[in-house]
């Protein structure tokens, strides 16, 4: 099958079909856009033909690279977001932040570097867990595949840890969209929060972030850099946390194991010290 046919193609319609209708239609005439995670550039084409000036494609794969038709005026960067956010330009008008977070297991540095990316508006497009304390629950993927994560682990954050990572951010207004026309065949966008801790596939919520005037870039910068530095910090307690939860788990269904041996007569618990 064609990379980023199939079902991508109702879903690529619908979202960039919310933008036009909400941001109006000439919202990429004469922009530069930045895609990231933008495979062949199923996406790049599309918002070349809605009249961008240049696009930049940042992907990982290099055969999905290899599939994209040529057009001078989309640049492919070779690179690995899991080591950051790697660009050719400091900045550009309109970042699409689409379908990729959620495939990374160190996503927030791409979701914080791709908002201070963007001088107008950033569109940011996720997989979620459905949990306000779970912030983020890692998940193994399929490597074979052309579009799951490279490393084989990727992340469902929580909205409400998207959200609260927004707030923080300078000079950035992020808006979530709840909106049944961004849904497309499994992919959907207006369901209701059950805060169960539930992960599922096509359960994605939606962001329109729009940027402030950056007057002081420098303090800007220092801000999302602390920011980042404190997320660092998070991720390192999370491995105890993580590893901590994993034992635990794995005693309990060792308990269970035991009491059912010892329930069949097969096992004396004396033996066990
Ligand atoms: C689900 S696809 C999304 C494609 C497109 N952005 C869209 O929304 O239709 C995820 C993309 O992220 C890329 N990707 C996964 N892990 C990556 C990594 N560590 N570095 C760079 N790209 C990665 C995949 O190769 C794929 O092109």
């Amino acid at each position: 099958m064609e990379r980023f046919g199939g079902h991508y193609d109702t879903w690529t319609d619908n979202r960039i079909r919310w933008i036009l209708d909400n941001f109006g239609e000439r919202i990429f005439e004469g922009k530069s856009v930045l895609d990231i995670g933008g495979g062949s550039g199923h996406i790049a084409r599309r918002v070349r033909e809605l009249g961008a000036r240049q696009v930049e494609v940042v992907e990982g794969r290099l055969s999905n690279i290899a599939e994209a038709p040529r057009d001078d005026a989309i640049a492919f960067t070779l690179a690995n977001l899991e080591r950051g956010l790697t660009t050719r330009e400091p900045s550009y008008d309109i970042v699409l932040n689409l379908g990729t977070i959620y495939h990374l297991a160190n996503w927030e540095p791409i979701l914080i570097d791709s908002i201070l990316r963007a001088r107008e508006v950033v569109f940011i497009e996720t997989e979620v867990i459905d949990s306000e304390v779970e912030y983020n629950r890692y998940v193994v993927e399929d490597t074979g595949g052309y579009d799951q994560a490279m490393s084989g682990v990727g992340s469902r954050p929580s909205e409400f840890e998207i959200d609260r990572l927004l707030a923080r951010i300078p000079n950035a207004f992020g808006h979530k969209v709840l909106d049944p026309a961004l849904n497309a065949e499994f992919h959907r966008y207006d369901w209701e929060n059950a805060l169960d801790g539930h992960v599922e596939d096509g359960l994605r919520r939606f962001w329109a972030v729009q940027r402030l005037s950056q007057l002081d870039a420098v303090g800007e910068r220092a801000a999302a850099d602390a920011l980042l530095r404190e997320i660092h910090y998070s991720k390192t307690l999370e491995t105890l946390v993580l590893t901590r939860r994993a034992q635990h788990e794995l005693e309990r269904k060792l308990d269970k194991v035991l009491e059912l041996l010892t329930a069949a007569g097969s096992w004396a618990p004396s033996a066990v010290s």
